[in-house]
C-alpha cells in the first residue's frame, strides 16, 4: 500500500470512486455500441456473432480491462511512463515500454475516423431538428443519407466541429467538465435507448429482430459457402467474424491502447478495480445489446438489408423517428445524445498521448490538445473522402477504402495485439505480490480466476484467432 500512496498522478485524480466508473464508461459507450455494433452485426450474419462477442467480452475483455486498470493506477502517469516506470520496478526488458507508444499512435489513428463519424451524427441532430424525418419512407430516408455522404466539404465540416468539441475538453483536463456531463448524459441515453426498444416492440417485426440478434447459426456466419460450376455447393470455414467479435470487444471496451489505463492512472486509490470493471462492462454491454434490438426490428420490418454497412443507423433510426408519436424531439434528442457519448469517447483516445506530451516534453495541456488533434483531423479527410470522392475500386487497397483500412487495422490488428500484452505483462511479468496488492485482494477464488484469464486464456484466445484470421493457422 505504501507504493501506491507515495505515487500519484500529476494530472490529479478522479474525485471519487463513481466518478472513475462514469468517466471510463463514458470512454467505453460511444460510437462503437450504437454504430458500430449494429452493422458489423448486420454484416456477420446475427446471432452467432453476437455469441462470440459476449463470449469475447466475458473471457477476453474483463480480465484485460482489470489488467489495464491495474497497470495504470499502479504506474500513475501516461501509458508510455507508466510502462517505463513498471518496466523498472519488475526490471523487465525496455521493450515493453513499446507498449505504451503503441497506444498513443492507435488512439490517433481511432480518433481520425472516429471524429468523422461522430461528426454524421452532429450533423443528423439538426436534420432531426428540421423534422426532415416526419413521415418519411425508408426510400427518402435512404437517399438523404447518400446525399448527406456525397457532399464532402459539408461532411469535412462537421468532423472539424466535432474535433475542436474534442480538443477543448481534451485542453481544460478531461476531469472537471466531463465529470459532471456524463453524470447525466449516460443515463439519459440508455433511458432514450428504453423508448426506442419500446417502439420497436410495436412492430411486427420485434421477434424477427431479436431472433437475428440471440439465435446463433453457427454454420450461416462461419462457412461461406459457394455453388461450383458443377453446380455442388461447397463450404468453407472462415475465422474472419471471429477477429471482428474478438476486435470489438476491445474496440467497444476501449482496452488495449491505454484509455482506460490513464483513466485508472486517475483512479482514487481504495477503489475496487474488479467492481469497477464490472460496472463499466455491463453498461457498455446493455447499451451495444439495446441498440442492436432497437435496430433490427426497423430493418426487418421494412425490408432494409441488415448488411448495409456503415450507413446502417443513419438509414433506420430516422425511419422509426418519422413515423413514431414525438419523434421529431426523440429524434434530435437521440442523435444529441450519441454526439455526447462520441464525445465522451474521444477524449479518452488522445488522453494517452496528451498526457504523456504533458510529462516529458513540458507542453500545456492546450497545445498538447491541439497537436494531436490537427494531427488527427487532417488524416480523418482520408475517411471522409472514402464515402465519396476516394469510394471508387482504383482507390482500394485489398478491396478496402481508407476507412476501411484505418478500421481493420486498428479494432482487428493493434488493440488486440496491445491487449495481448497487457495481459502478458499484468500476467507474467509483474509479480503476484505486486498485482495482488494494486487489485487489493488476497489469493482467493478472485484472484486465482483473473490471474488464470489473464495469464493463460485469454492470451490463448487472442493468439489463436489472429494468428488464424490473418492466415497463419
Ligand atoms: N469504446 C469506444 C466506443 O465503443 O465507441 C471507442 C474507443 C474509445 C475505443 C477509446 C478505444 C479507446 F481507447
Ligand atoms: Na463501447
Amino acid at each position: 500500500d505504501l507504493m501506491t500512496e507515495k505515487r500519484s498522478s500529476i494530472h490529479g485524480q478522479w474525485s471519487s470512486r463513481f466518478i472513475f466508473i462514469l468517466a471510463a464508461v463514458g470512454s467505453a459507450v460511444g460510437l462503437g455500441n450504437i454504430w458500430k455494433f449494429p452493422y458489423i452485426t448486420g454484416e456477420n450474419g446475427g446471432g452467432a456473432f453476437v455469441l462470440v462477442y459476449l463470449v469475447c467480452i466475458a473471457l477476453i475483455g474483463v480480465p484485460i480491462m482489470i489488467a489495464e486498470i491495474l497497470l495504470g493506477r499502479r504506474g500513475r502517469q501516461s501509458p508510455i511512463n507508466t510502462m517505463r516506470s513498471l518496466v523498472q520496478d519488475e526490471q523487465a526488458h525496455p521493450a515493453w515500454s513499446l507498449l505504451g507508444w503503441g497506444g498513443v499512435i492507435t488512439g490517433f489513428l481511432i480518433l481520425s475516423y472516429y471524429s468523422v463519424i461522430a461528426g454524421w451524427a452532429l450533423a443528423y441532430v439538426f436534420r432531426a431538428a428540421s423534422g426532415a424525418f416526419n413521415g418519411a419512407t425508408a426510400e427518402t430516408i435512404a437517399a438523404q443519407f447518400d446525399g448527406f455522404l456525397s457532399a464532402p466539404l459539408s461532411v469535412l465540416a462537421w468532423h472539424s466541429i466535432f474535433m475542436v468539441m474534442t480538443m477543448v475538453v481534451v485542453a481544460r483536463g478531461v476531469r472537471g467538465g466531463l465529470e459532471k456531463a456524463v453524470t447525466f448524459l449516460m443515463p439519459a441515453l440508455f433511458v432514450l435507448l428504453l423508448v426506442l426498444v419500446g417502439y420497436a416492440m410495436s412492430l411486427g417485426a420485434f421477434s424477427e429482430g431479436l431472433d437475428f440478434l440471440f439465435s446463433p447459426n453457427f454454420e450461416k456466419v462461419f462457412y461461406h459457402c459457394e455453388v461450383t460450376a458443377a453446380g455442388v455447393e461447397q463450404c468453407r470455414f472462415t475465422g474472419e467474424p471471429m477477429l471482428v467479435a474478438l476486435g470489438h470487444a476491445f474496440f467497444t471496451l476501449s482496452l488495449g491502447m491505454g484509455a482506460i489505463m490513464v483513466y485508472g492512472s486517475y483512479m482514487p486509490a481504495n477503489a475496487s478495480i474488479a467492481r469497477a470493471t464490472f460496472a463499466i462492462v455491463a453498461a457498455d454491454t446493455a447499451v451495444a445489446l439495446l441498440a442492436g434490438m432497437a435496430i433490427f426490428p426497423i430493418v426487418f420490418s421494412n425490408g432494409l438489408e441488415a448488411a448495409a454497412g456503415p450507413g446502417l443507423i443513419f438509414q433506420t433510426l430516422p425511419i422509426a423517428f418519422g413515423a413514431m408519436p414525438g419523434g421529431q424531439f426523440f429524434g434530435t434528442l437521440f442523435f444529441l445524445l450519441l454526439v455526447f457519448a462520441a464525445w465522451s469517447s474521444a477524449i479518452s483516445l488522445i488522453e494517452p498521448a496528451v498526457a504523456w506530451l504533458v510529462e516529458n516534453h513540458g507542453m500545456k495541456r492546450v497545445s498538447a490538445a491541439v497537436l494531436m488533434g490537427v494531427l488527427a483531423w487532417i488524416l480523418g479527410i482520408g475517411t471522409v473522402l472514402s464515402f465519396n470522392l476516394l469510394s471508387g475500386e482504383e482507390f482500394q487497397l485489398f478491396g478496402k477504402t481508407i476507412f476501411d483500412l484505418l478500421d481493420y487495422l486498428t479494432a482487428n490488428i493493434l488493440l488486440p495485439l496491445g491487449g495481448l500484452f497487457i495481459a502478458l505483462f499484468a500476467g507474467w511479468i509483474m509479480s503476484r505480490s505486486a498485482s495482488m496488492d494494486e487489485l487489493r485482494m488476497r489469493d482467493g477464488m478472485g484472484y486465482k480466476t483473473w490471474s488464470l484469464l489473464v495469464r493463460y486464456i485469454s492470451p490463448l484466445l487472442v493468439a489463436i484467432v489472429f494468428f488464424n484470421a490473418i492466415g497463419i493457422i
